[in-house]
């Protein structure tokens, strides 16, 4: 029986993974290092840190330098989520968060980045969450199922009770390796694996999600 509902948060409930990319590529331009929209498709739900040594591609750095280089990125990161209003809730959100809680449904959030309680009173729904779950939680980030496993704990119900909500590789990964079940947004090839699968949440209600889940 299902409890509970993970959702991730960059690229599910709101296109900051564009905001994401746009500081990684000033970033990058700015260190002169070759950088793509395509290869950002690999940060998709990474940690900050990670996100760098994959966008360094080797370049040696020092501590003191990889920590300039994170704040730098995240000072762009914040100046973009600036202008974050409850209108750039994606599609389909908000009435599929209201539809879960009506339902009796517990809700939480399951994102890497330190920025997401920000994020999340920008779009105005931070009420709608029982519980978050994001960069500052846990040690080990997807694709480990840690960070759904803490949310999972801190809305007391079991991994199998929850689905999780993700537009990343990394993050399906996660909720597999967890126990979760997944509901995958996006381009299959992004989320091959995730237990059902939708575009975006645009007219998703949960009757569609239980459906898609019990064709399993
Ligand atoms: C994830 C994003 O949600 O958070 C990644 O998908 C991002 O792109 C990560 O790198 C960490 O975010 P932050 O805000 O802590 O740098
Ligand atoms: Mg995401």
């Amino acid at each position: 029986e299902i409890r509970g509902f993970i959702f991730d948060l960059d690229g599910v409930l709101t296109d900051s993974s564009e905001y994401h990319y746009r500081a990684w590529q000033r970033l990058a331009d700015e260190e002169g290092l070759p950088f793509s929209r395509k290869e950002n498709e690999q940060l998709r739900g990474i940690p900050r840190r990670e996100s760098l040594l994959i966008v360094l591609k080797g370049r040696k750095c020092s501590e003191v330098q990889l920590a300039e280089l994170m704040e730098r990125k995240n000072r762009y990161y914040q100046e973009l989520i600036q202008r974050i209003t409850p209108r750039d809730l994606l599609p389909g959100v908000a009435e599929l968060l209201a539809e879960l809680r009506a339902a009796g449904l517990k809700l939480a959030l399951g994102s890497s980045s330190k920025n997401a309680a920000e994020v999340l009173r920008r779009l105005g729904i931070d009420a709608m969450f029982d519980a978050i779950s994001d960069g500052h939680s846990v040690s080990h980030a997807k694709p480990a199922p840690d960070l759904f496993l803490d949310a999972a704990a801190k809305l007391g119900l079991p991994a199998a009770a929850c689905v999780v909500v993700e537009d990343a590789a990394a993050g399906i990964q996660a909720a597999r390796s967890g126990g979760f079940l997944s509901v995958g947004l996006g381009p299959v090839t992004r989320v091959a694996g995730a237990d059902a699968i939708f575009p975006d949440l645009k007219g998703i209600r949960l009757a569609d999600i239980l459906a898609a889940l019990k064709a399993l």
